[in-house]
């Protein structure tokens, strides 16, 4: 078993994909599998941290001894991590996919074929950005996101460190079809305002060892 030397802290994380409904029988979501957060939960909880985790709909089990809060919209996902954070938070990590859009208004009841148009066209407004908003917040200590980006990772993710007002960004080239969506390998770096790291191309549980032991230090830091 791992050092308790997270006994006290508490870990908020968000995971998997948000599924913004459309009417009643269809939603709006993507292809996020949950792994990268959930990996981090159990690696957080391992330390003896208190781990919350708001997850939208996944396959995978909550880790042992997680607390988890099962969400579905990008909206319901920001109510959950206000709640959870009643406990502060020393840790926050955005591990999930957030749709940017939802429906303007959810239909009540099921759309249907109407007429002889072959075309349909749905008003979407934008979801709020949960980790930004958090952030805004000064929700926890210490604020961790993603950016999956296809070119140019680094700067992108530079600017989305800053944009969103976080202490630290885990980037990660999701162009690759060996890493990152869906798999279970993932290469990532990680970046401060002012530093960077590497970690190896591993599996997301080794990974997110890693990445706690680089978030816990980079906490050690600042403190
Ligand atoms: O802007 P982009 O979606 O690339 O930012 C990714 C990071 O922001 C991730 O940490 C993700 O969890 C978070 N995010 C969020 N709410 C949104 C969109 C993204 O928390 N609406």
């Amino acid at each position: 078993p791992a050092i308790q030397d997270l006994v006290g802290q508490h870990w908020v994380i968000t995971a998997g994909p948000t599924m913004e409904a459309i009417d009643p029988v269809r939603y709006i979501s993507n292809h996020s599998s949950g792994k990268m957060g959930y990996a981090l939960a159990a690696a957080a909880q391992a330390r003896g941290a208190k781990v919350t985790l708001v997850s939208g709909p996944t396959n995978l089990d909550a880790p042992q001894g997680v607390q988890r809060l099962a969400i579905k919209s990008a909206e319901d996902m920001l109510a959950a991590c206000r709640d959870a954070m009643a406990t502060p938070a020393d840790v926050f990590i955005g591990a999930a996919a957030v749709a940017d859009f939802r429906m303007k208004d959810i239909a009540a009841q099921k759309m249907k074929k109407t007429g002889d148009s072959d075309e349909m066209q749905l008003t979407l407004v934008k979801n709020p950005d949960v980790i930004a908003t958090l952030s805004q917040e000064n929700a926890a200590k210490c604020m961790v996101g993603f950016a999956a980006e296809t070119q140019d990772v680094i700067a992108y993710a530079k600017s989305k460190l800053q944009r969103k007002g976080l202490d630290l960004i885990i980037a990660n080239d999701v162009s690759r079809t060996d890493i990152g969506f869906n798999n279970d390998e993932n290469q990532v770096t990680v970046l401060s305002k002012d530093q960077q790291w590497t970690p190896p191309k591993e599996a997301k549980a080794a990974l997110a060892v890693e990445l706690v032991e680089l978030i816990t230090q980079y906490q050690s830091t600042q403190s």
